[in-house]
This record gives structure tokens, sequence and C-alpha cells, in this order.
């Protein structure tokens, strides 16, 4: 089988393997579509702090399971599934309190354990999860990304008197937009980039108001129209954004964060107490795969909106070229692998 291997920083080929046997409480997937995302761009150029090398990359994939391990129900075999790449424990503190995505022995599947830029990939029997025959293979292999705006949004319970800002209009932007207009029904969802096609974008994903934040500073553009935001989301995750979106928020606003930047962030205690703000962070999802196959199979979200690009796996160097280079026109770029 072919497997895409990162084998040192920099080094990325398509390795012949031999085929993998499920071990017990595993399961064997023949992949179909996965997905391209930042994190498998940054573990190719040795980006990623939890990466361990050589490594098959990919944590967002769909295919079908064709074998099983021991104390599998092999009534399985040959169920369309997709798989959640967070593998926990599941007796820590965190999985004690149904956060698995932060387990104390966190292993995430394309990360710390062979992915799904491979033929076929062992994965345990509970990340497998069924997709009914209304989902596409295309819209399972995005399951992934949009458990990232479920597991945020659930930590900050939108509503629909929301005025929402996101900034930042990349893939993690758009789920993100996708979820608090057409699953929360928030008010209004104001979406800041600085590159104007990926604000089209964020306006054909649902966005109200999209602001070039390059050109007029945000402070500036809602001072002049009395807006104050009461839910924000960093999904742009430079270290300087947080304490901006202190100063923008209404008081008693929520602000969710994605961002895994090591530099520091300035902020001051008193412009989060003094309007009592609340931080979230969000990290992956923590069970979040049956919420979104619900968006999906209710027509909730639109996953075509974000695929600008499929390619066969034989191509994944210039697809992680296009995905890495070409924000203007590429935002999510699937592989096709049969
Ligand atoms: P991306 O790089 O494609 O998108 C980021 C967007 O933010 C770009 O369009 C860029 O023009 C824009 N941007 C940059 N600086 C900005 C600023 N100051 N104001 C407004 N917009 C700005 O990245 P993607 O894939 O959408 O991911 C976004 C972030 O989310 C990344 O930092 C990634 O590490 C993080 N992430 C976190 C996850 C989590 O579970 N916590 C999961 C996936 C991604
Ligand atoms: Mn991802
Ligand atoms: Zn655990």
């Amino acid at each position: 089988m072919r497997s895409v291997v990162v084998q040192e920083p920099g080094n990325l080929l398509i390795e012949q393997r031999s085929l993998p046997v499920p071990a017990a409480n595993e399961l064997r997937v023949k992949v179909a579509y996965a997905g391209i995302c930042g994190s498998d761009v940054h573990i190719y150029h040795g980006h990623n702090p939890f990466a361990k090398y050589p490594r098959v990359i990919g944590h967002e994939f769909f295919g079908i399971i064709d074998a099983v391990g021991e104390g599998v129900d092999a009534s399985r075999i040959g169920q369309r599934v997709s798989v959640d790449p967070v593998v926990s424990c599941g007796h820590c503190y965190p999985c004690s309190v149904g956060r698995p995505n932060v387990c104390t022995e966190l292993q995430v599947i394309g990360v710390h354990r062979d992915g799904g830029f491979s033929d076929y990939v062992c994965v345990p029997q509970q990340n497998a999860w069924q997709i009914p025959a209304s989902i596409s293979d295309q819209h399972a292999a995005m399951v992934e990304p949009f458990t990232i705006a479920a597991n945020i949004t659930a930590q900050l319970k939108p509503t629909q008197q929301d005025i929402a800002l996101v900034y930042g209009a990349g893939p993690m932007g758009l789920t993100i937009i996708q979820a608090l207009k057409n699953v929360f029904a928030v008010k209004q969802v104001i979406v800041a980039d600085r590159i104007p096609e990926r604000l089209k974008m964020a306006k054909e994903n649902g966005a109200d108001w999209v602001i070039d934040n390059s050109h007029q500073p945000l402070a500036e553009v809602f001072g002049k129209e009395g807006v104050l935001p009461t839910l924000i989301i960093d999904a742009a995750c430079h270290p300087s954004i947080l304490q901006e979106a202190i100063n923008l928020a209404s008081p008693a606003a929520r602000i969710g964060i994605l961002g895994f930047s090591g530099e520091p962030s300035t902020i001051t205690q008193q412009s989060i107490t003094s309007k009592e703000i609340s931080i979230f962070s969000s990290r992956l999802n923590s069970h979040r795969f049956p919420m979104v196959i619900e968006w999906m199979e209710k027509g909730l979200i639109q996953p075509e909106k974000l695929i600008t690009h499929c390619m066969p796996l034989e191509e994944v160097k210039q697809a992680m070229e296009i995905f890495a280079n070409d924000q203007k026109t590429c935002c999510k770029v699937l592989l096709k692998l049969d």
C-alpha cells in the first residue's frame, strides 16, 4: 500500500508499506478521501512540537472498514466511517470529565501515530464513526474540520442575541462562520481577514459583514458604527489578536482562542476583569463527531463551500504546496486515494 511519510522535517515521500494488521480493539480503514490541514504542513516543515518522525500524516479522513481485530464486531466490515483523530486513555482527569481531547496520554492520529494519508490505516474501533448514506464520501472527509467549530462553540454557547466577530477566514474560520450562522443562528457574524478573496469566501459561507482589517483597524470601524461584539473567536491566531479582541469586546462577552503560538500575548488583567470577559480555548474535539454528522445529515452545514481542490494521492506534494502557498484560491484540498 501507499503511505505518505514525512521521514524528517522537509522530507516527504510516498512509501510502499506492507498492509497493517489491526490489533485487538482496532479496525482497519481503507481510506477513500483525506483532507490536508495546516498541521500536516507544519509536521512536514518541522513546525509541530508534538510530531515524532517518521510519520504518516493526515488526520481528516473517510473510508471503509475492511478488517477488524480481536474484540471488534466483524459485522462492521464494509461500514463507511469517518475517523476521530483523538485517541485518549479514558481514565485520566480530563477523560473523566469528558475532555479526551486534552487527555494526559493524548495521541492524535496523524501526529503522534500514523495517519490517514495512506491506502489503509488501523485505528481504535471507537474512533471510527459510521456515516449515514445521505452524506457523500467527500463531505464525510470534512467531518473533522467541522468538529473544531463544534468544539469551540460548545465552549462559547452562542445565542441568537450574539454579535459575533471571527478573526480569520481560512478553513477554520469558515467552518466556524457556518456553525455560528446556520446551527446557532446568531444575530450577526462579522469576519475580519486581510485577504480579499478569503473575505469573499467568508461571505459565501454566511458572514453578514466582512472587514479587511489590513486597511481599516477594527477599533475604528466598530467605534464609528457603535458595534460591541458579544462573542469573538480567533481563528487567525496571531498573538496580538487576543488583546485587541478584549478591547473590542462588549462587557460580559466570551472570547474563544484556537492558537498554538509560543509567542507571548501581552494582555492586562484590567481589560479582562473590568468587563468580566470569559476566555475559552479549544483543542481538536471532545466526542463531537456525532454532532457534526447530525449537522451534515440535517443539511445545516455545507462542506462543499470549503472544498476548492481534489487531487490524487500521487500529487500530495503539489497538493501541499498549493494548500500552503495559494491562500487566495485554495481553501480545503482533498486527496483522493482510490
Ligand atoms: P489559515 O492560515 O488558512 O487561516 C488564517 C487566516 O487568518 C488567513 O486567511 C489569514 O489571512 C488570516 N489572518 C492572519 N492574521 C490576521 C489578523 N491579524 N486579522 C485577521 N485575519 C488574519 O489557517 P486555518 O487552517 O484556518 O487555521 C487557523 C488557525 O487555527 C491556525 O493558527 C491553526 O493553528 C489553528 N487551529 C487550531 C485548532 C485547534 O483545535 N485549536 C485546529 C485547527 C487549526
Ligand atoms: Mn485539521
Ligand atoms: Zn485520558
